[in-house]
């Protein structure tokens, strides 16, 4: 019996029986660390077989700090904590580590003051009665019309620029229209990027995406037209052009607007999912700057499907039924009339009650390995010709939930708006029973689980071998928590078998974190 067939097979245990779990060092994995380090070689356990054309640099962005000393203002939603970079700079077996916290200015402000300075939050604090008086809410306000009551850069990074260490401009991004320039060699700060100051924008997507066959980036924003209308602006930057002046595709102005924290590319067209979830503009004010306690979930709204046009801008509307995503995994043009969209569906509650403090600190010891329709992982097919968008479920042959229920999807980039035929994804299943799935959307009976119990895992990078033409033919690379141990490592999966193949337990711990990125152009 091999390790894979192992595996399944506890998996296949825990489908049939409620499983108590200890959740060992799942408190310690959510410990704040904001510790300044730099390049510390990383040393492999024995047995490691790292390849050996492993080069560029891998930066992971996550909360790294959720408190300033005082007891007030204590921050509700983990994802409110501000933003710690961490690098691996790689070079075959010989890779260096660094961590620091972005230093944005809210951020700097609040480590001064000791407590956290009026700005934008997610959630409400801890203790509702520690919220901004009438003096606070007025800086708010005032920060707000200068764009700079929100600068707390999680979750992603991005390359914008040409791909080079010179010209590169590397970025901490998130959902709002500004983003963070940092250096990729040290990690330092270098300074808010803006974008055009008129029209205004309300805000932008975390995770830009590169138009296949090209190094451009293709992203979009919401404006504010003359008369005050929302409306979305598609952009293209080219590697020449600025963050602040890049080449509009095109505008519209969608029926409504919608929480996007994502969206798809294929060959000739992106795809913007707006769903019936948004912040009420007017409540802002009313929820004192807490965003998600502004969040409406109307179900009786459709999702509506922007199809846009790379090449002549124009923009198809469509209509589908209800549903949310954080993450899109990937899309692709099937033929003339269809194109097909993989979709990491969640609860509209996930943004706001799955992060909150206070439930991820208190994670069931008992799971019933239930699966969780909201949060299925599906395919959404789109007809050109009928106007109709329909969803489909990949049928489950492992008997694991956790094979159709996958986030933080993964792709070979290779593939990106191509067809394909595998998605690397992490299940997460009441928090602490965290799981790698490969997903072969091609041929569902051959996905494959990675599972240890106590260990916890997070996002994935698909590095393809070189010369390879195999789409699978290559290594994964995650960063997980050990819970016996209370140590973050770095594991190394050969992603054909879904094998371990090298570890290395890290010298500093990196608490839960969000998305990276793997920079092959910044060699060192
Ligand atoms: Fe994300």
């Amino acid at each position: 019996m091999n390790k894979i067939t192992v595996i399944i097979s506890t998996i296949l245990l825990f489908c049939v029986c409620k499983v108590a779990s200890e959740n060992k060092g799942w408190q310690e994995y959510l410990q704040d660390n904001s510790e300044e380090f730099h390049d510390i070689p990383l040393t492999w356990e024995s047995g490691s077989n790292v390849p050996s054309w492993l080069s560029g640099t891998y930066v992971r962005n996550g909360p790294g700090q959720h408190e300033f000393g005082s007891d007030k203002r204590k921050l509700s939603n983990w994802l409110d904590g501000f933003a710690k970079l961490h690098s691996f700079k790689f070079n075959g077996d010989r890779v260096l580590f660094s961590g620091k916290m972005l230093e944005s200015q809210n951020y700097l402000d609040s480590v001064a003051a000791g407590e956290l300075v009026p700005q934008f939050t997610l959630n409400q604090f801890v203790n509702p009665e520690d919220d901004w008086n009438i003096f606070e809410k007025m800086k708010i306000f005032y920060k707000m019309m200068d764009g700079t009551a929100f600068d707390n850069f999680n979750p992603m990074v991005w390359r914008f620029g040409e791909a080079n260490l010179d010209n590169g401009v590397f970025m901490a991004v998130t959902d709002a229209p500004a983003a963070l320039r940092f250096n990729i060699s040290d990690l330092s700060t270098m300074g808010v990027q803006m974008p055009a100051r008129y029209p205004p924008s309300t805000t932008g997507c975390a995770h830009p995406l590169r138009e296949p066959g090209t190094d451009n980036t293709i992203n979009f924003m919401t404006k504010l037209s003359m008369t005050g209308t929302p409306y979305i602006e598609v952009q293209r930057y080219r590697p020449e052009d600025s963050f602040s002046e890049p080449q509009i595709i095109t505008t519209f102005t969608p029926e409504k607007t919608s929480i996007v924290h994502s969206f798809s590319l294929t060959e000739d067209y992106a795809i913007i999912f707006m769903y019936p979830l948004d912040v009420d503009i007017m409540k802002i004010f009313t929820s004192n700057f807490h965003l998600f306690e502004a969040m409406e979930w109307d179900e009786t709204e459709d999702t509506d499907v922007y199809i846009i046009n790379l090449n002549d801008g124009d923009v198809l509307h469509l209509n589908a039924d209800p549903v949310y995503s954080l993450h899109h995994a990937n899309a692709y043009q099937v033929d003339e009339e269809e194109i097909v969209v993989d979709l990491c569906e969640h609860g509209h509650t996930g943004l706001s009650e799955y992060l909150r403090v206070d439930n991820l600190l208190q994670p069931p010891e008992t799971t019933e390995w239930k699966f969780i329709e909201e949060n299925e992982f599906a395919r959404w097919r789109i007809n050109l010709n009928t106007g109709k968008v329909t969803k489909q479920s990949f049928r489950n042959e492992t008997d694991s939930i956790f094979a159709n229920m996958i986030d933080f999807p993964m792709i070979n980039e290779n593939y990106r708006g191509k067809e394909y035929c595998y998605v690397y994804g992490v299940s997460l299943v009441d928090y602490t029973r965290t799981a790698i799935v490969k997903k072969n959307v091609c041929r569902s009976g051959e996905d494959k689980i990675w599972y240890k119990e106590n260990h916890y895992l997070s996002e994935i990078w698909f590095h393809q071998s070189p010369n390879s033409t195999v789409e699978d033919d290559g290594v994964l690379m995650t960063l997980a928590f050990d819970g016996e141990r209370k140590q973050s490592y770095m594991m190394i999966i050969d992603a054909l078998t879904l094998e371990t193949i090298a570890t290395s337990y890290l010298p500093h711990n990196i608490p839960w974190s969000a998305h990276g990125y793997h920079f092959y152009e910044a060699q060192f």
